[in-house]
């Protein structure tokens, strides 16, 4: 595959900045002394705001080759919105990655479609790569709806992006039924999306961006699943929750074989 495999750790609301400094030093000694080559697979961290600026400073100071992530980024730019955070202050605090349009957001925020597509351009606009998150919830998938509702909030996610903007994303499908219940989608589940996803913006935006489109799975994504997981032709990497904050859980899905 073209596409450079990406595992992302989202360690929602969890650790605080010492221990954000803590997991993020283990990782990287566990990764080194596994030799893992980071340009074979790109490793992320996405800890809370607060713990930004620890893992900047640590990143920078010991000149480690793992990359970080907010989990959300405000569509505004500056201004009269208390609580936002914008992309230009990600942008300076090296954030290379912001999850957008995660499902816990959508559920406890009422993010829309409309508001994830205006995240995608505020983090764009700053050089940052939006993770954008779709996937359909219980009892969509059960009245086997989920390719077209996961291929509409995909398009009203990249509604009026340009072929260009849209090469600079990666999607993560998650299915909202795996997510934290320990009930991982199938492999097939997970490639039939991935492959309609990419299908989508094959057909939608433009061919040669499909084809160098990153699509994660996540939900559930454990040490001893990621390897199936990882099988299906159009999975490109993974988006850990729950084992992103255990060294012994995300060391060997970054650097799964
Ligand atoms: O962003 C990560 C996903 O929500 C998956 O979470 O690995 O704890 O199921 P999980």
């Amino acid at each position: 595959s073209p596409r450079t495999p990406l595992m992302v750790g989202n360690w929602k609301l969890n650790l605080d900045h010492l221990q954000a400094i803590d997991l993020v030093q283990k990782l990287a000694w566990t990764l080194k002394d596994a030799e893992h080559d980071y340009d074979l697979t790109e490793v992320v961290v996405a800890p809370t705001f607060t713990s930004l600026r620890s893992v900047q400073t640590l990143v920078d100071g010991d000149k480690l080759p793992i990359k970080y992530a907010s989990q959300d980024v405000s569509s505004h730019a500056s201004g009269a919105y208390t609580g936002e955070v914008s992309a230009e202050q990600l942008a300076k605090l090296g954030v290379s990655f912001a999850i957008i349009g995660h499902s816990e957001r959508r559920e406890y925020h009422n993010e829309t479609d409309e508001l994830v597509n205006a995240k995608i351009l505020a983090a764009l606009g700053q050089g940052i790569t939006p993770i954008l998150c779709v996937g359909e919830p219980l009892e969509v998938r059960q009245a086997s709806e989920h390719v077209a509702y996961t291929l509409a909030q995909l398009d009203g996610a990249l509604a009026g992006l340009s072929p260009e903007q849209v090469g600079g994303i990666v999607v993560a499908y998650e299915p909202v039924w795996a997510i934290g219940t320990g009930e991982v989608a199938t492999p097939d589940d997970a490639q039939e999306m991935a492959q309609a996803i990419r299908a989508r913006v094959a057909e939608t935006v433009d061919a040669d961006v499909a084809a160098g489109l990153r699509i994660l799975y996540g939900g559930s994504v454990k040490a001893d699943n990621v390897k199936e997981i990882m099988a299906g032709a159009d999975v490109d990497g993974a988006l850990v929750g729950g084992a992103s904050l255990k060294v012994d859980q995300f060391a060997p899905i970054a650097g799964f074989r």
